[in-house]
């Protein structure tokens, strides 16, 4: 699709993601392919010291948290916790010393997020914030802080700031396992394909008109679910929220594997599915979910790597199939995330709601507009 220059930001911010990706990439990937910290005290000795991860944030921040743990603990081998700021002070918050509380916002200003990172710290924790916009109160409350270059930001749907804050939080978790003595070859051999995922988003972004049409047969409906499962759930969820919040449309992201726990009696011909799964992880019980889904007659769409890796049995069910670029497992929530993104525009234009200022923020309203004559 054409750029103009009187697009909203919206769609402007989601195209940057290329640019943002490799400018995250150029800054925090060091020689040695280590994250470089930005600002004492997170040196070396601090981050051995580390026996547990606490990540707390807002909205789609927490999402981008959400996706983090499976690497975290994978990688870091640390027991990772992530939950909504809102939540922290609602329980016995488990964090000392040893923790490393990494509060991710992306205007540094979300006044949960900072109580939460404030509670960490009164109880011991490392406080990191991980943050587009510096000094704000999180930089001046944490102990370090790492910055997500995602620019300025001019709408409050937020799309660069979230693949930026899932980059940073992986670079983080495998800073962490080189500093444990963790680090792996193959994930060297990872480290230096990072290189890539510019060029996927583009890919993506290139397959717009695609979503375009995805968005006019979602028009058609009133709700739709977003179906994912491990790393790609956080996606799901942000997805669904991207709908809700950009297109003012009934979305909920769910785990494939829970839905037929129940919300399947929901489903039929009216209730459309979109489902994110990679034949090496999807397994027989997707399988069986979509066979399910398609037996009630509910509309199935496929958002799945294409090539010869692409899952045969699954796309033989779908009505229709978005083809995601061959990338390593670890890097497939920042592309698989750029549909869901480009869907939420072009059915909120559809639906005829301003994009930059979809209204859906509590305080959302003293949000400074930004300046539209340049
Ligand atoms: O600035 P923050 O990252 O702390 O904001 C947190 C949420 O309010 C924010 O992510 C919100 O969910 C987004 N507008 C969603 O697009």
């Amino acid at each position: 699709m054409k750029e103009t220059d009187k697009e909203p930001f919206f769609i402007k911010e989601i195209r940057e993601q290329p640019k943002v990706l490799a400018n995250t990439l150029t800054k925090y990937l060091g020689p040695n392919l280590y994250l470089k910290m930005t600002r004492p005290p997170l040196d070396e000795a601090t981050l051995r010291g580390v026996n547990q991860v606490y990540i707390t944030a807002c909205g789609t921040s927490y999402h981008a948290g959400m996706t983090a743990r499976y690497i975290f603990e994978e990688l870091s081998q640390l027991p990772t916790v992530v939950e909504p700021a809102s939540e922290a002070g609602r329980h016995h918050l488990l964090v000392d010393d040893k923790t490393l509380a990494v509060a991710v916002s992306q205007s540094g200003r979300s006044s949960d997020t900072l109580s939460a990172l404030n509670l960490a710290k009164a109880r011991g924790a490392v406080t990191l914030a991980l943050v587009n916009d510096s000094p704000s109160p999180l930089t001046e409350a944490a102990s370090g802080y790492l910055m997500t270059l995602a620019g300025q930001v001019f709408t409050l749907s937020s799309t660069k700031a979230f693949t930026s804050q899932t980059l940073v939080l992986g670079l983080l978790a495998f800073r962490l396992a080189q500093s444990r003595g963790l680090m792996k070859e193959p994930w060297r051999q990872e480290l230096e394909n990072l290189g890539r995922v510019p060029e996927m988003v583009r890919y993506v972004l290139a397959l717009e008109d695609r979503v375009a049409l995805m968005a006019k047969a979602l028009a058609n409906y009133e709700q739709v679910f977003i179906l994912a499962r491990g790393a790609l759930l956080p996606m799901a969820y942000e997805g669904a929220l991207k709908l809700k919040e950009v297109a003012h449309f009934h979305a909920e992201g769910y785990s494939t594997g829970e839905f037929g726990h129940g919300p399947l009696g929901l489903v039929g011909p009216r209730s459309p599915i979109i489902l994110i799964a990679f034949a090496d992880e999807a397994g027989s019980s997707t399988l069986a979910l979509a066979r399910s889904l398609k037996a009630r007659g509910a509309p199935l769409w496929l958002i799945s790597e294409d090539g010869p890796k692409k899952d045969l049995a699954l796309s033989s069910l779908a009505d229709d199939f978005f083809p995601l670029p061959a990338v390593q497992p670890r890097l497939r929530p920042m592309v698989a995330i750029i549909p869901l993104q480009l869907l939420a525009y072009h059915l909120g234009r559809l639906r005829r709601v301003d994009v930059d200022n979809p209204g859906g923020l509590l305080g959302g309203e003293d949000w400074v507009q930004p300046d539209k004559s340049h």
